[in-house]
């Protein structure tokens, strides 16, 4: 079945054309350097973007894919979680797309989208699964038992992993998006195990990284102090921030692959833990963090060494784009969901 998937949550403007599981088109335009000089996505900046380029996007997408409108027989569109003003452009390109051609429209979870990705690759993971999905905004361990029932069974209490990367790379004063830049810095570092904390918070199966990031703007600190760069007994982290560099670039890179480490030893063991307690020995990562090589190494040691069957998307689909949402769109069709034309934006998950 052909299938429309629209995706404009955050920064990402993006349009695919799948026939079941397989790409046809993959465009994503997106606006992130627009945003790096903030350190982090500005909403209203995000959302003009993608009025500018949604009918380009949506165009190439379909140039890509050698087919036209007349030809596609679901719309699934990104309705939630994200920000309202950017959502609202793809759904009401979607609502529009779908009146004017007659075409059914469905409305999808982007984390649900980011699992689903999987599926897309010619992949041959099965229900029931467990589904990390590690994003910008989000942490979230699901039980998938199929594509449409889910459960959940642990998020972040505070910072999302993705976030976590974000500013720790802002406090080094490495740049945006944190997670690449970090990795790449990481990669000519070594790994001080004993610098921050691998501390798995609880005993439960949420998380908590606003530690880890206070953890790091503390060594930074003293390292500065220590070598008569930073005087001040109370610091803000814009005064960090600044004089990091300072600290010079091997310790800098010590530093970045301290943190990764210690953020995917954290993950992977409440990820493995969730596979012990729901005796799910099937799992699927999904969203930004899950295309940082350093995790996808450490969780696959650690699903061979609990026998557990481990699924990953290829980097390019860890990443926002259009292509999980139609395939989750489809899927979700297949079952004899669809929504009306009354749909809207949420900013929140229906599952966190
Ligand atoms: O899933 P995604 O593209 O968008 C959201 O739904 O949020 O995830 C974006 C997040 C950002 O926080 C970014 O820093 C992080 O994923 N990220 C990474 C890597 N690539 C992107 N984090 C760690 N390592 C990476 N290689
Ligand atoms: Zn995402």
């Amino acid at each position: 079945m052909l299938v429309l998937g629209i995706e404009t949550s955050c920064d990402e403007t993006a349009v695919a054309v799948t026939n079941d599981n397989k790409i046809l088109a993959d465009t994503v335009s997106s606006s992130v350097h627009l945003h790096k000089d903030f350190g982090g996505v500005i909403p209203e900046i995000a959302s003009r973007y993608h009025v500018e380029y949604i009918n380009y996007v949506l165009k190439d997408a379909l140039d890509k894919a050698k087919i036209g409108l007349d030809k596609i027989k679901l719309i699934a569109v990104t309705t939630r979680p994200g920000l309202v003003g950017a959502l609202l452009v793809g759904i009401s390109m979607a609502k529009a797309l779908s009146l004017s051609h007659d075409i059914p429209l469905i409305g999808v979870d982007h984390l649900l989208a980011h699992l689903y990705a999987v599926f897309m690759n010619g992949e041959s993971a099965t229900f029931p699964f467990i589904g990390l999905v590690v994003s910008g905004g989000h942490t979230s361990l699901f039980l998938v038992k199929d594509v449409d029932q889910y459960r959940l069974l642990g998020q972040t209490l505070d910072d999302a992993a993705g976030e976590a990367f974000d500013k720790v790379a802002k406090l080094l004063n490495l740049g945006y998006p944190g997670g690449p830049i970090i990795e790449k810095r990481a990669a000519s570092g070594e790994v001080d195990k004993s610098l921050f904390s691998r501390n798995s918070f609880d005993e439960t199966l949420n998380f908590s990284f606003s530690g880890i990031k206070t953890s790091v703007l503390y060594y930074i600190r003293d390292r500065l102090k220590e070598k008569n760069l930073f005087k001040k007994e109370r610091s803000k982290a814009g005064q960090i921030s600044r004089l990091a560099a300072r600290l010079g670039n091997g310790e800098i890179d010590n530093i970045a692959a301290s943190f990764q480490d210690s953020i995917t030893a954290i993950l992977t063991e409440k990820t493995i833990a969730a596979c012990r307690q729901e005796e799910v020995r099937r799992l699927v990562l999904g969203g930004g963090v899950s295309a940082n090589t350093q995790f996808r190494k450490k969780i696959q040691k650690a699903a061979i060494e609990n026998g557990i069957e481990l699924f990953i998307p290829p980097k390019r689909l860890c990443l926002d784009n259009a292509v999980m949402v139609a395939g989750l769109g489809g899927a979700l069709y297949k079952k004899g969901i669809k929504s009306r034309l009354t749909i809207t934006a949420q900013s929140t998950s229906s599952y966190c």
